[in-house]
């Protein structure tokens, strides 16, 4: 990760002035500048911890591609690492971001598979919310020309996740039943686009009501996030299911377990109910892992359940999961080039609005991905309307369509 004691800390927050770079006059000029804009995370904590900041240029070290970044993926993770709300934090300063998609400017020495220009999409181990990224090239795949740069920066992290713990991890087959929460976030609307890939998959998905009716085609029985999910369930699936997939670590392990039919397999992979506010609680914190202790594992054996626990940012970061990660990225691909699955995008921010973007995520408002979009302007907000957006719930989205 890049220093970033020496940096130039220059907050530019809703800088209206456009970057040149993407004026085709002035990209020789920005690809031999010194400087790039990035977000800049300065500790842990609130929305006020993020600025925009120029930051000295990177260069590709050995085996890494330079891509210019043209969208950056903003996951529910970024709002945990922002709160320090994640195992081993790295240290502060840091840019946060674990995805985007770009252009090729250069190559490292001994990267190849490359083309300076190629149309790309990239795992970034922190520092993609940047105007231009150094990552291995092991972590960097060419996109289709049919891709635009927002759905590749809406592609790595949600499809690759939802796709290994489905067909890796889980074994997902035709006629299997699968509860997803969140259906309406990032990885919920790739998971449920992937069991329509397989004959008759009978989806459960909780959400907030707002969001029914833009992913009703995508789930076969909608639950209301704040139901008791496990009656709903049982009502229409006396049986239970056959997957579930639990990104609210520790809150419901109990509850979800027992809906699993025998040979089921449970998957813990998020823990979206420890943030709770703005800033990270420790008693959120303290009782999800409490409450994750108190899985049996001998029950698990009586009753042939399966547990598992799926984190892609561990298995390709820390643990050498690149090979594995690559088949999936395939797969993908395939899957993408036969119309069976597209990411769907929620929204567009600039650089400079990712306070805002994270404030949606916070007001769970988003169907799809948020994206960070190096070509899209700051929207100009007047007093009462800054003021507004970032106070307001999920209806901040209708104000902010009339202006974005
Ligand atoms: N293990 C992995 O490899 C991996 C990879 C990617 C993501 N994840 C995890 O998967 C989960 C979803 O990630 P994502 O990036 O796709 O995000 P996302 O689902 O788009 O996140 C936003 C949605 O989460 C729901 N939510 C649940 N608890 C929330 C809370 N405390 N505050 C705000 N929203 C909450 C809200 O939807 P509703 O109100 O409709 O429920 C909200 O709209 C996260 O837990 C993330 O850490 C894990």
């Amino acid at each position: 990760m890049e220093k970033e004691g020496t940096e130039m800390v220059e907050e530019t927050e809703h800088m209206i002035v456009k970057n040149g770079a993407k004026d085709p006059q002035n990209a020789i000029s920005a690809s031999d500048s010194k400087e790039m804009r990035a977000v800049v995370l300065t500790g842990f904590g609130g929305l006020n911890k993020l600025k925009v900041t120029k930051k000295p240029m990177p260069e590709p070290q050995e085996g890494e591609v330079k891509i210019r970044v043209k969208a950056c993926g903003l996951n529910f993770l970024d709002l945990m690492v922002r709160q320090g709300n994640i195992d081993n934090p790295p240290k502060t300063p840091l840019v946060p971001g674990f995805e985007c998609s770009g252009i090729v400017e250069s190559m490292g020495e001994n990267a190849s598979g490359f083309e300076i220009g190629d149309r790309v999409m990239a795992f970034v181990n922190y520092s993609a919310w940047a105007e231009v990224v150094c990552t291995p090239v092991d972590w960097v795949y060419k996109i289709p020309d049919e891709m635009t740069f927002p759905e590749a920066a809406a592609f790595c992290v949600n499809f690759v996740a939802a796709y290994m713990m489905l067909f890796e991890v889980a074994n997902l087959r035709e006629g299997m039943s699968v509860l997803v929460h969140s259906a309406g976030g990032g990885v919920g609307q790739a998971v449920t686009q992937l069991c329509a890939t397989v004959p008759n998959v009978t989806i459960f998905g909780t959400a907030s009501p707002f969001k029914h009716e833009a992913i009703r085609h995508y789930v076969t029985h909608l639950l209301d996030r704040n139901a008791d999910y496990v009656a709903e369930v049982r009502k229409i699936s006396p049986e239970g299911v056959d997957i579930v997939l639990d990104c609210l670590c520790g809150e419901n392990t109990g509850k979800g377990l027992g809906l699993l039919k025998p040979l089921g397999t449970y998957i813990l992979y998020g823990s979206s109910n420890m943030v709770t506010g703005e800033t990270k609680s420790f008693f959120s914190f303290a009782k999800s892992w409490w409450q994750v202790e108190k899985v049996n594992p001998i029950k698990l054996y009586e009753e042939n359940k399966v547990m598992a626990g799926f984190s892609l940012l561990s298995l390709l970061f820390k643990q050498g999961g690149c090979s594995q990660v690559k088949t999936a990225v395939q797969a993908l691909l395939n899957l993408y080039n036969h119309k069976k699955i597209k990411p769907l995008v929620d929204s567009l921010w600039a650089l400079e609005e990712v306070k805002e973007a994270m404030q949606r995520i916070h007001d769970r408002g988003n169907i799809g991905k948020l994206i960070l979009d190096m070509e899209k302007s700051p929207t100009p907000l007047v007093g009462h309307m800054k003021k507004t957006i970032v106070t307001l719930g999920c209806e901040h989205t209708n104000i902010l369509t009339m202006y974005i």
